[in-house]
């Protein structure tokens, strides 16, 4: 069967959309109608006016597009791909944090279960961390950071402020050895690093830019270079090769890749778009409080 010619005449009849995260597999990004980073695809969600979102991403993306969109039907394509950073908090662990600091603001990465973000007074993604964190900080607020500790620990160094910062991080990012990017660098004296700040310091450090993932998409276009060291899941190399094909991106190890962002295949969209299978439904009190919390990160950023 032609996948992808099936998937396009489906959405059609069932006036569904696509949407893919860059982490994506390149099969995967190329049926998508809109790709994007956390951020954006978020957005995209909200906007949209199709009546079946397919999420191809991981659980908590399709869980925040269901909480922004009650009223449409929500499809992840495999009902495993989790995020193994989400998983490193939980609501009992969050809720007896609050009541240990009855009085800080609780800032949650979006990369979280809805449960979590129920319990948060803002949401944050990896492009608008620091406005997030900086407007609370300048409030006099003391604040919770949950639960990415490199991207927490990266706001704090710019911003000269201490705050709490939850020990949680993404293993693909997190485990990056620097010294892949050193004997890169002496390989290629050319080129530009590009880091997502889920890296640890010691990665950021050698960035010539850290960012989002579309943030480093759009830098590696607007940039003169012709030559980029990529620190971040390797799918996003597909979408620079696409946007600048006379550019070259190596990745920094072949070690960051996502597994659970690459379970999705064009047979697993076919099939939950054909069946309408794998919805996402989310407790109506949970999605109440999350919606609140993803609010409060629309309203600030
Ligand atoms: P962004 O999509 O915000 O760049 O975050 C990266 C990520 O790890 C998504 O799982
Ligand atoms: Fe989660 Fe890391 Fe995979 Fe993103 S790349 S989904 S943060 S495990």
């Amino acid at each position: 069967m032609n996948y992808s010619e099936e998937i396009k005449r489906l959405k059609k009849e069932k006036n569904a959309v696509i949407l893919a995260h860059y982490y994506q597999e390149a099969e995967i990004q190329d049926i998508a109608d809109y790709l994007g980073d956390s951020l954006n695809l978020a957005k995209i969600a909200i906007e949209s006016n199709a009546d079946i979102i397919v999420f191809c991403g991981v659980h908590f993306m399709a869980e925040t597009a269901k909480i922004l969109n009650p009223r449409k039907k929500v499809l992840l394509p495999v009902m495993k791909s989790g995020c193994l950073m989400a998983d490193m908090i939980t609501p009992a662990a969050l809720k007896r944090y609050k009541e240990e600091h009855p009085n800080t603001k609780i800032i949650t990465y979006v990369n979280s279960p809805a449960s979590v973000k129920a319990l948060s007074d803002c949401i944050c993604t990896s492009t608008n961390a620091l406005k997030i964190i900086n407007h609370y900080l300048d409030q006099g607020e003391s604040i919770l950071y949950c639960p990415d500790q490199n991207l927490g620990k990266y706001a704090m160094k710019l911003g000269g402020k201490n705050f709490d910062v939850w020990e949680g991080c993404c293993p693909i990012h997190h485990h990056l050895d620097p010294k892949k990017i050193i004997e890169l660098k002496e390989k290629y004296p050319a080129a530009k690093v590009l880091v997502h700040p889920e890296c640890q310091e010691s990665i950021v450090k050698l960035a010539d830019y850290a960012g989002s993932t579309k943030q480093l998409l759009d830098y590696a276009i607007q940039s003169e270079a012709s030559i980029f060291i990529i620190a971040t899941e390797k799918g996003v190399i597909h979408a620079m090769e696409q946007a600048c094909p006379n550019k070259t991106f190596i990745l920094a190890s072949p070690s960051l890749s996502c597994r659970d962002m690459k379970y999705t295949t064009l047979k697993d969209v076919y099939e939950v778009l054909n069946h309408e299978t794998n919805e996402i439904f989310v407790d109506d009190t949970i999605a109440v409080n999350a919606k609140k919390a993803l609010d409060e990160m629309f309203r600030l950023s």
